[in-house]
């Protein structure tokens, strides 16, 4: 039986790490691939997988990448994890560094290293039958949310590159495979995109009954690669069981709320918006300020017929609801 060899980008934490741990379980070979050296050691020396240091942004670096690879023949999966995002703000308001930032790496360099280990799948995929590129994506790739901006462009583009990936290799034995995570509670990634503010990242998590652990995404990302060969998952959404709509998962898990709001409730209210009524609707943190900001309390809300995406209410609906409440009714 061939021994089979996966390289997993961004193993230095999360995710990454998660998965280069379960495939060595499950006896593959791994060679794990980020930008801080002494975190990967620490990875290599618990699991016996091999470590690669590189910025998968910088073209050099990742042409030594595939130098380093090649020496030992084949690979079998590739599985592009590394990625990250940069900022909350507001498309208009958000700085351009950070859409470069999250573009270079969520895109760009996912591109740069597929094309540079393509031919090393290939010579997998002949010595075993198939071989395996996996793209870690998010539900960000599929929902836009207020303050996704270049996240949500970025990986959208990721999505879009896997599907265009998945027609090009149509007819070779390369599984093109879409992993789109909602709700994962890693260490860093919510850290790195409020710049280090543990409190505001640990905030995001409060109240969520069992978010997703990178464990959960690494049993997917492994089961998706040890599937009988014809058989391709094309594009895998996994949520946790207590995020009902793609918006919950991506702004639960993705946007901090930073406009948790601190208004006090209306008079005669029964207390701030909560984030979900008794009905499950979700009020994502930013409608629930605007609507106590404007004095719409949780039964008007309710009573607003969405026409934002999947239906929900937006900030537009509670604006011309407000406008066209009858003057002197009295919201408390
Ligand atoms: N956590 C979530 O809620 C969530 C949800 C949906 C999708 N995702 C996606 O899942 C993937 C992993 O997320 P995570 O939560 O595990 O995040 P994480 O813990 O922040 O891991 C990101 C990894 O990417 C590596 N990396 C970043 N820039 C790099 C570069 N230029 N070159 C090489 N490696 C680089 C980092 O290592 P170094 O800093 O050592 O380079 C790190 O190992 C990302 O693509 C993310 O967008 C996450």
């Amino acid at each position: 039986m061939v021994q089979r060899r996966a390289v997993v980008t961004g193993a230095s934490s999360g995710i990454g790490a998660a998965t280069v741990r379960l495939l060595r379980l499950r006896g593959w070979d791994v060679v794990g691939v980020a930008r801080r050296t002494e975190r990967l050691e620490v990875l290599a020396k618990e699991t016996g997988a091999s470590v690669f240091t590189a910025d998968l942004t910088d073209q050099t670096q990742v042409d030594g990448l595939r130098d380093f690879l090649q020496k030992d023949g084949p690979i079998h999966a590739l599985v592009n994890n590394a990625g990250g995002a940069f900022g909350l703000d507001s498309v208009e308001e958000s700085d351009p560094d950070d859409w470069s930032r999250m573009f270079d790496v969520n895109v760009v360099a996912v591109k740069r290293v597929t094309t540079a280990l393509l031919p090393l799948l290939r010579d997998g995929a002949r010595e075993s039958g198939n071989a395996d590129i996996v793209m870690l994506t998010s539900i960000a790739g599929h929902v836009p949310y207020e303050g996704g901006g270049g996240y949500n462009a970025s990986k959208f583009a990721t999505h879009a590159m896997t599907g265009v990936l998945r027609l090009e290799l149509s007819g070779e034995p390369i599984r093109v495979i879409e992993i789109a995570p909602g709700m994962v509670k890693t260490d860093e990634f919510t850290l790195k995109r409020l710049g280090g503010d543990q409190e505001r990242a640990d905030a995001v998590y409060a109240g969520v009954d069992n978010p997703l652990t990178a464990e959960d995404i690494a049993d997917v990302i492994v089961l998706s690669v040890e599937l009988a060969g014809h058989v391709n998952l094309d594009l895998v959404t996994v949520k946790p069981v207590a995020q009902a709509a793609p918006e919950t998962a991506t702004v639960a898990a993705e946007v901090v709320p930073s406009h948790e709001s601190t208004a006090t409730a209306p008079a005669g209210d029964s207390g701030p918006i909560p984030r979900r009524d008794d009905a499950g609707n979700f009020y994502s943190p930013l409608v629930r300020s605007i609507a106590e900001a404007e004095g719409v309390s949780l039964a008007e809300l309710q009573s607003i017929e969405g026409t934002g995406s999947e239906g929900r209410v937006s900030k537009a609906d509670i604006l011309l609801f407000v406008e066209s409440r009858p003057a002197g009714l009295c919201t408390w």
